[in-house]
C-alpha cells in the first residue's frame, strides 16, 4: 500500500513538472525537455530506484509489484515523450519562421556610393585640362606667407594678407598660414621647373568668412598656369574659352573683363553666358545674362622674376577657378552650405 502511494506520488510530480514547462522560451526548450528525461525515467530516475525494492517484496507479490512499476514508468515516459514531440513541432515552427525567406521578393542590390559633387566637378575640370597636356600638381595646404602672398607680388599692406581675411597659424610668427588660394602652388612650380610649364593644381583654400549661403571658411579651387616662349593673351582666352563650352555647353560665350591681380598684368574675370537664359537675363543671373566663372591674367614680370624666370624670354597665363561656385552652377545649387554637410539625401542624388 505504501508503496503504491510512492510510485503514484511519483507519476504526479513527473506530470506537474511537464505541466511547469514554460515553452515559450523556444531557444532553450530542447535542453529543458531533456533534462525532464533525464529526472524522471533516466537511469537514476526515481522510478527506475523503485525496482530496486523488488527484493523485499514477499514473492507472491512480486509480478503485481512490477506491474505496478512498469505501468507507472510506461506513463510517464509517454507523458513526457508525446510532450517533446509538441515541444520539436513548436521549436520546428519557430525555427522556420525565424529563418523565413520570401523568395518572391526582389534580390537586395549593393548599394553603391557615389562620388562628391565637388569630386565630379574636380575630375571634369581635370580632364580637361589632362587633355591638354597639362600636368596636374598637389601644393601644401599649410603655407608660407611667401608662397601665399610675397612671392605671389601681394604687398604687405594688401588687405587679403590681413589676420581678418586670413588664418594664420598660432605659433608662426605670421609666417605659417592656411593657404588662401591655390596660386601659392604656381610658384612652387616655377620655382622647381623650368618652362615650359603647362600644370594644375587643384585643392582646398581657407578663407576667415563666416558660413552663409556663399561663404565657406573651406572652399575649394582650381590653379592653372602655363609659361613659355611667345604665351600670349589669345592662348589664354582660347583655352578658357574652350573650358567655359566642357562645362556648360557648346551655344556658351564668353567675356573677359579686365580686372586686378597683383600676380597677373594685365588681369580677366571671366564671364560665361548665362546657362539658364542664354543672356537674356533672368533670375540666376540677375538679369545680367552673364555669369562670372573665374579670374585669369597674364603671369605677371615680377612673379616670374621671383621664381628665376626671365620675363624678358618667357610669358605665361594663369588663372583660378573656384571650384564651388562651377559646382553651384552645374547642378542649380543655391546654397553651398549643402556641399558641406554630407546630408545622405543630398550626396545620393549624384549616384
Ligand atoms: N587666386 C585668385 C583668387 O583666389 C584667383 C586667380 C585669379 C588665380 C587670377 C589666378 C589668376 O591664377 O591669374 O581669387
Amino acid at each position: 500500500m505504501e508503496m503504491e502511494k510512492e510510485i503514484s506520488a511519483i507519476v504526479t510530480d513527473a506530470e506537474n513538472a511537464v505541466r511547469a514547462v514554460d515553452v515559450k522560451d523556444v531557444e532553450t526548450l530542447p535542453h529543458r525537455v531533456d533534462d525532464l528525461k533525464a529526472k524522471y525515467f533516466g537511469k537514476n530516475s526515481e522510478i527506475n530506484n523503485i525496482y530496486r525494492l523488488m527484493k523485499d517484496v514477499a514473492p507472491v507479490d512480486r509480478p503485481a509489484f512490477g506491474k505496478l512499476v512498469n505501468d507507472a514508468k510506461r506513463q510517464i515516459e509517454d507523458r513526457i515523450l508525446s510532450f517533446q514531440a509538441s515541444c520539436d513541432e513548436l521549436v520546428l515552427r519557430f525555427r522556420l519562421s525565424a529563418e523565413q525567406i520570401d523568395i518572391t521578393l526582389p534580390g537586395r542590390g549593393a548599394v553603391k556610393g557615389a562620388l562628391h559633387p565637388l569630386t565630379l566637378t574636380r575630375n571634369l575640370l581635370t580632364d580637361y585640362f589632362i587633355s591638354l597636356g597639362f600636368e596636374v600638381t598637389d601644393g601644401p595646404e599649410i603655407e608660407t606667407d611667401y608662397y601665399n602672398f610675397e612671392a605671389l607680388n601681394t604687398p604687405a599692406d594688401h588687405p587679403a594678407r590681413d589676420a581678418q581675411d586670413t588664418f594664420y597659424i598660432e605659433g608662426g610668427e605670421g609666417k605659417f598660414l592656411l593657404r588662401s588660394q591655390t596660386s601659392a602652388a604656381q610658384i612652387r612650380v616655377m620655382e622647381n621647373k623650368k618652362p615650359p610649364i603647362k600644370m594644375i593644381s587643384p585643392g582646398r583654400v581657407y578663407r576667415a568668412d563666416e558660413v552663409d549661403a556663399t561663404h565657406s571658411p573651406v572652399f575649394h579651387q582650381l590653379e592653372g598656369l602655363v609659361v613659355d616662349k611667345g604665351i600670349t593673351m589669345c592662348d589664354l582666352k582660347g583655352i578658357l574659352d574652350a573650358l567655359a563650352k566642357r562645362l556648360f555647353g557648346e551655344s556658351v560665350k564668353t567675356r573677359f573683363r579686365p580686372s586686378f591681380f597683383p600676380f597677373t598684368e594685365p588681369s580677366v574675370e571671366v564671364d560665361a553666358s548665362c546657362v539658364k537664359c542664354g543672356g537674356a537675363g533672368c533670375k540666376a543671373c540677375r538679369g545680367a545674362g552673364w555669369i562670372e566663372v573665374l579670374g585669369a591674367g597674364m603671369v605677371n614680370r615680377a612673379v616670374l622674376r621671383n621664381c628665376g624666370i626671365d620675363p624678358a624670354v618667357y610669358s605665361g597665363f594663369a588663372f583660378g577657378v573656384g571650384i564651388d561656385r562651377i559646382t553651384n552652377l552645374l547642378y542649380g545649387i543655391n546654397d553651398m552650405r549643402v556641399l558641406f554637410e554630407n546630408d545622405v539625401r543630398f550626396l545620393k542624388q549624384f549616384r
